[in-house]
């Protein structure tokens, strides 16, 4: 397969009435949190083998956090030490395997993914309160990593230099995707002839444990990628900190980031961090796409997404315009809030009950800003609610300025397309932005001056796509040399080049 030319792999057509039953039948038949279904359980994988942690800790699931859905172990210092030495026993063999095996080896893993969609899906709704549809793009998402990091490096690169790898390089993902990124890290970071810890996001180790048992059973021999959730505290710590882990890859906040550099100066970070991204709209955009881009971007997994638009900023003349806003109170209104597994929702729960940020932003307004849409939570469930849109959100403001990670959108006043640029700039963050307009003057003057990662024209803000649309940020929504996840200079920032010095 590694001959024919990279596409993407297609999402599942949930028009089809099989597929939706198909679907159905595996989320029902995993089970997970009905009475009477044991809770599975989740070992770490270490030196080959699959070993019991020191500690056993529940999960549950995220619109019933007293619905215990299964149990994984924590690892001890002890067995992160026994991990990171089989990690440095490794390297060797797999170093020398050469780029052409490794890259086979993950054109089978894209193969063995695509015949455990099923399972993969109801993983990922059951641990992280997916969408069967947003799962279903995620998981279609590490596929295509693994297709387009198999064609990551070329024999031809090589003349007169070899390519060094780091080591080992441990992968820290979030929760929010919670197969593909650590896919994608997993497999950038082999293919270039690492050997990888992943430590997996504690809200969601289930659907990364379905993940790896792929790769493995794809033929990624287990020494070289190991499983190992630990606790966040001094176990972490100790693992992010050794000088045996050449690179850490770290998807998640901001303040995580510079915790991670603050115990480790020097520390070899590939992260992409925080966003607070904005969506504009001029007078000259078709206003039912927007909406319906504004929506789905805003709303999506919760608004739970690093790339989720959370500003709409709003020419005046479509922030005047009652027709514009009655549209857009009215489509976020008819969005169904669901809980987990619940088929069609697209506003699933939080992750967990809202920590104080995103309680603020649900629940409170700053001066002059008022509700166009109040979020309500939903049959008295703290993690379940309905979405929320605040107007007159100033560019000073505290909401503007914070990232909150949950349904809310705010939409901000600009008086002219400069201003709304102007406005969108003025963040300390740059990860997705987007804009919506018709008018071809004003996208060339846009695409000039926005400063995001992931800078989107009349289409949503969320949803990257390998290749077309690799991801990535700046400003502090990015540390490292800034490649981005799904682009053509990913897996080899994973090692360096060695000039063999040719006599001058
Ligand atoms: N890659 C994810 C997206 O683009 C974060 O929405």
């Amino acid at each position: 397969p590694l001959d024919l030319p990279f596409h993407n792999e297609p999402d599942t057509d949930w028009s089809l009435p099989h597929n939706v039953s198909w679907i159905q039948s595996h989320v029902r038949s995993a089970g997970f949190g009905r009475p009477g279904v044991d809770a599975p359980f989740v070992p770490l994988q270490i030196a080959g083998g699959f070993v019991e942690g020191a500690a056993r800790v529940p999960a549950s699931d995220p619109s019933q956090p007293d619905v215990k859905i299964y149990e994984h172990a924590l690892a001890s210092r002890e067995q992160i030490e026994l991990a990171l030495a089989t990690a440095v026993a490794a390297r060797s063999s797999w170093r020398q395997s050469g780029f052409e095996a490794r890259a086979g080896l993950l054109a089978k893993a894209a193969a063995v993914l695509a015949s455990r969609r099923g399972e993969a899906i109801a993983a990922m709704v059951a641990d992280a309160g997916k969408s069967v549809m947003e799962a279903d793009a995620e998981f279609s998402e590490a596929i295509d990593f693994a297709d387009y990091y198999a064609r990551s490096f070329s024999e031809e690169w090589f003349d007169g230099s070899s390519f060094e790898p780091l080591g080992t390089v441990l992968i820290t993902p979030p929760w929010n995707f919670p197969f593909a990124i650590p896919c994608g890290g997993v497999l950038a970071a082999l293919v270039a002839g690492n050997t990888v810890i992943l430590k997996p996001a504690p809200e969601t180790v289930l659907t990364a444990w379905v993940m790896v048992n792929a790769l493995w059973d794809a033929g990624i021999p287990r020494e070289v990628l190991q499983f190992v959730p630990c606790p966040d505290d001094e176990t972490g710590r100790a693992l992010v900190t050794d000088p045996r882990i050449g690179a850490v890859v770290l998807t998640g906040a901001y303040e995580t980031a510079r915790m991670f550099l603050g115990w480790k100066p020097g520390l070899r970070l590939f992260a992409e961090t925080s966003g607070k991204n904005a969506l504009i709209v001029t007078a000259a955009a078709d206003s039912d796409l927007a909406i319906k881009d504004l929506v789905k971007s805003a709303f999506g997994h919760a608004g739970q997404k690093c790339s989720a638009a959370s500003l709409a900023i709003l020419e005046a003349e479509i922030y005047d315009d009652p027709a514009f806003l009655r549209q857009l109170k009215d489509a976020a209104e008819s969005l169904r809030v669901g809980g987990t597994g619940h088929f069609g929702s697209i506003v699933t729960p939080v992750i967990r009950e809202p920590g104080a940020e995103l309680l603020k932003a649900l629940t409170t307004l700053d001066e002059g800003e008022e509700w166009l849409l109040e979020p309500r939570m939903v049959d008295g469930n703290p993690c379940l609610w309905s979405p929320g849109i605040k107007l007159g959100v100033t560019p000073e403001s505290w909401f503007r300025r914070t990232e909150c990670f949950g349904p809310v959108l705010g939409l901000v006043r600009a008086d002219d397309l400069n201003d709304a640029i102007r406005i969108q700039n003025d963040s300390d963050f740059a990860l997705t932005g987007g804009i919506h307009s018709l008018d071809p003057a004003e996208v060339e003057r846009w695409k000039e001056r926005v400063e995001v990662g992931n800078a989107y024209i009349n289409r949503p803000i969320t949803g990257a796509i390998v290749q077309r649309q690799p991801f990535g940020g700046w400003k502090r929504s990015c540390f490292g040399p800034g490649a981005k996840a799904g682009g053509p200079n990913y897996a080899a920032q994973f090692g360096t080049w060695r000039n063999q010095g040719l006599p001058t």
